[in-house]
């Protein structure tokens, strides 16, 4: 029986790069993300494109209400969700000092990295437990870790989806569930593309001992790996996609 996938944000960058990846290891692939039908179909198309059936569902991971409908509908077209890959996630309108973070900007953040992960995950989870099986994939950050004293909001929220991956893997264990976490360092894409100039120079200066930017294809392939099964025995496990950049050296 083929298997499904639901990737949040799965219209462009990073998330497009994972549905595309996964179409082509034969699941049929359901996308949720803001954008109206219209705008995204081209994308969609590419998914559908590699063999998989795909499904576009319009909404918003901030909205707890629209994430459970998010789980109905793709069980009501597919029966089954084998893979969340809990992808969609925002950076900062504006990169402002900590001491300067509002509120506004927080909640915003906060509202679709952490509520829509930990919203997604939860609704997810009960269809998942009704199966006795499935798996659910994090997308973090290093920001996780590493602090940018510029986009406070930003690095609370990934060291809160780490926490998620924790918690949900401690809470599904015995129902068959397995829990990951991915952490990319550096991805060209249209969220990174603003602060490129900057990022250039950290890879020309050696930051990232693998010296090139990462592409959405370097973590799909990691995302992949875990929606394999590859880690029967393994739960709230952590890979790095990030050119080494957590490794520490003197
Ligand atoms: P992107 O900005 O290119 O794409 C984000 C996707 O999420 C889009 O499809 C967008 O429609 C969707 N989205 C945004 N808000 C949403 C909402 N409220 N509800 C549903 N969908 C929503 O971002 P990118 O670079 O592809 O990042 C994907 C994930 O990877 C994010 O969680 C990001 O924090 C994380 N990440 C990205 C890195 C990078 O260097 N690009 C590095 C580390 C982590």
């Amino acid at each position: 029986m083929k298997q499904t996938a639901l990737i949040t944000g799965g219209t462009r960058g990073i998330g497009l790069g994972i549905a595309q990846r996964l179409a082509d290891d034969g699941f049929d692939v359901a996308i949720f993300a803001t954008k109206s039908l219209d705008v995204v179909r081209e994308q969609i198309a590419a998914v559908n494109a590699a063999g998989s059936d795909t499904l576009y569902i319009r909404g918003n991971v901030a909205c707890a209400a629209e994430c459970a409908s998010c789980v109905e509908q793709t069980v009501a077209r597919y029966g089954k969700i084998d893979v969340l890959v809990n992808n969609a996630g925002i950076a900062p309108k504006v990169r402002a000092d900590l001491l300067d973070t509002t509120e506004e900007s927080m909640d915003e953040v906060f509202g679709v990295n952490i509520k829509g992960t930990f919203f997604m995950s939860q609704a997810t989870a009960k269809q998942m437990m009704r199966q006795k099986s499935g798996v659910i994939i994090n997308i973090s950050s290093v920001s996780a870790f590493a602090s940018s004293v510029n986009r406070a909001e930003y690095c609370i929220s990934k060291a809160a989806v780490s926490m998620m991956t924790t918690l949900f893997a401690d809470r599904l264990a015995a129902h068959g569930i397995r829990v990951y976490e991915i952490r990319p360092g550096i991805i060209k894409t249209d969220m990174t593309a603003p602060v490129a100039e900057k990022y250039n120079r950290l890879i020309d200066n050696g930051t990232f001992p693998i010296r090139r930017w990462g592409c959405p294809e370097d973590v799909a392939k990691a995302v992949a790996v875990f929606a394999s099964g590859s880690f029967p025995y393994s739960t709230g496990e952590i890979i790095n996609v990030d050119g080494g950049f957590h490794l520490k050296s003197i």
